[in-house]
């Protein structure tokens, strides 16, 4: 029988298996978790820190669930050795966190910031101790308001800025950090950020958020040129390329999921990967899609060679054509693009209200593999749940279902690999509870629960599932323990 258009084409095998039976990778993947620098760190003023985007967004009214902020978080920047135990323990080759733009430069141009430096000095000192390799994120939303004061990422300069940037961070950690990933899902600083207006800086924009989308990959190419300067190892980005299904096997709904795609992944992997700006961009934008904001040879820096492209997935969207909301191109945001998400029928949902439907991971990864031969070996940089979470009475917190989760996609990743896709690692999201953005501390996707009003951190239950799949995961292979891979 023919799959139906929102069934997903590997779909049929055995995903929601025991938990008690682990997924296998080969020798050398890697494994690890990650977090970034706002939803963690707090410390917002301290030792020279300056306010970033999403400082300015969280203190304006009705933007953050119950008004919360960034500012305390998870308290990680004074209690970073206990959260360093806790990976420890957890037995990850790898942590993924990201460095606060506005700690380290706090202008975002000019004097750099050496007690900010120093902090991510210690933590990599840590880490190290810890026989952790680190995996340094630069840009994981967290934009100085410095440099949104000057126009922020529609300006051509701030992606020198970030090369800039870049440059100053890997020449103090470049010695001991081996994994760089310049931004984190671009997408969301884009559109989410400059036309849904959900994520500071909080605009509904048309031509400029395609700009915004544009500088973002130029500072990428600028920010990887920086680090091969510096001597860089291993060099990648981050991108969350969705898997888009259609509602009905319609024309209109094809065509709606064209233009989703273009949105959410040709922008970023047709010029990261494939030497071109998205096929379908007249028809997605319209006038919006001039091109005004290009320069020759831009795609060149763009398109220099990665060691690796990241990933980050969580669900599938299903998209079914809709009217735009705005009849007037020139007065549309650039996500006014005709399409209308739809639910999807008959799995479950996280408290995010997301679709759990692990297949469309496998699916996913064979597509990229399939439309996008230029691309480098992937690395998985997120992938968790959210979840109802509380410590019970025993003291401990049973998330069963994110250990159902990440159990069936983690069977789903091994799938693509045995199929062939070149997959060296994955970071799960997130090791703590923390500031889930919009939805401020409503969400839960740690592994470690956190009690925000003592700072208390509780390993659940997933974080044992996953120390049980590393540790099998190492006995199996001949691993040594913690290996940089
Ligand atoms: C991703 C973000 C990450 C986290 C997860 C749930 O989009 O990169 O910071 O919020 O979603």
């Amino acid at each position: 029988m023919a799959p139906t258009p929102q069934q997903p084409a590997s779909a049929g095998g055995p995903v929601n298996g025991p938990a008690g039976h682990l997924p296998r990778f080969p020798a050398g993947f890697t494994f690890g978790a990650a977090t970034a620098a706002y939803q963690i760190e707090g410390a917002h003023d301290e030792d020279g820190r300056a306010p970033s985007i999403w400082d300015t967004f969280c203190r304006q009214e009705g933007r953050v669930a119950d008004g919360d902020s960034g500012d305390v978080a998870c308290d990680h920047y004074h209690r970073y050795r206990e959260d360093v135990g806790l990976l420890r323990e957890l037995g990850v080759d790898s942590y993924r966190f990201s460095v606060a733009w506005p700690r380290v430069q706090p202008q975002g141009s000019g004097a750099v910031n050496p007690a900010g430096l120093d902090f991510y000095d210690r933590l990599v000192d840590e880490l190290l101790a810890a026989g952790i390799s680190p995996a340094a994120t630069l840009y994981h939303w967290d934009l100085p308001q410095a440099l949104e004061d000057r126009g922020g990422w529609r300006s051509r300069d701030t992606a020198h800025r970030f090369a800039e940037y870049a440059d100053h961070v890997a020449r103090r950690l470049g010695d001991r950090v081996p994994r760089w990933i310049t931004l984190n899902e671009p997408f969301c600083t884009a559109f989410v950020g400059h036309a849904v207006g959900r994520h500071a800086p909080g605009t509904r924009e048309g031509r400029p958020a395609l700009a915004v989308a544009h500088h973002l990959l130029l500072g990428h190419g600028l920010a990887v040129a920086a680090l091969r300067g510096t001597g860089a190892k291993e060099v990648g980005i981050t991108l969350n390329p969705d898997h888009l299904l259609p509602a009905t096997d319609s024309p209109a709904d094809a065509a709606a999921v064209r233009r989703a795609r273009t949105l959410h992944n040709d922008v970023w992997l047709d010029p990261l990967f494939a030497g071109r700006y998205p096929e379908h961009e007249a028809e997605t934008w319209g006038p919006l899609a001039d091109g005004s904001y290009r320069r020759e040879g831009d795609l060149e820096v763009i398109g220099a060679p990665l060691d690796f492209a990241g990933v980050n997935y969580y669900r599938p969207l299903v998209m079914a054509d809709a009217p735009h909301e705005e009849p007037d191109p020139h007065r549309r945001t650039a996500a006014d693009i005709g399409v209308r998400e739809v639910g999807m029928a008959g799995v479950r949902r996280t408290t995010m209200g997301w679709p759990v439907a692990p297949e469309t991971f496998t699916d996913l990864l064979l597509d990229l593999d399939r439309r996008y031969p230029g691309l480098p070996p992937l690395v998985i940089t997120e992938n968790g749940s959210a979840e109802e979470d509380a410590v019970g009475e025993d003291g401990t917190v049973h998330d069963a279902d994110r250990v159902a989760y990440l159990h069936d996609h983690l069977h789903a990743l091994a799938r693509a690999v045995d199929q062939g896709v070149d997959v060296r690692g994955y970071y799960l999201w997130s090791l703590l509870d923390n500031f889930e953005w919009g939805h401020g501390y409503r969400k839960r996707f740690g592994v470690v629960h956190v009690d925000y009003a003592t700072q208390r951190r509780t390993p659940k239950d997933s974080y044992h599932w996953y120390r049980r799949l590393l540790a099998d995961h190492r006995a199996r292979t001949g691993q040594p323990p913690r290996s940089e891979g």
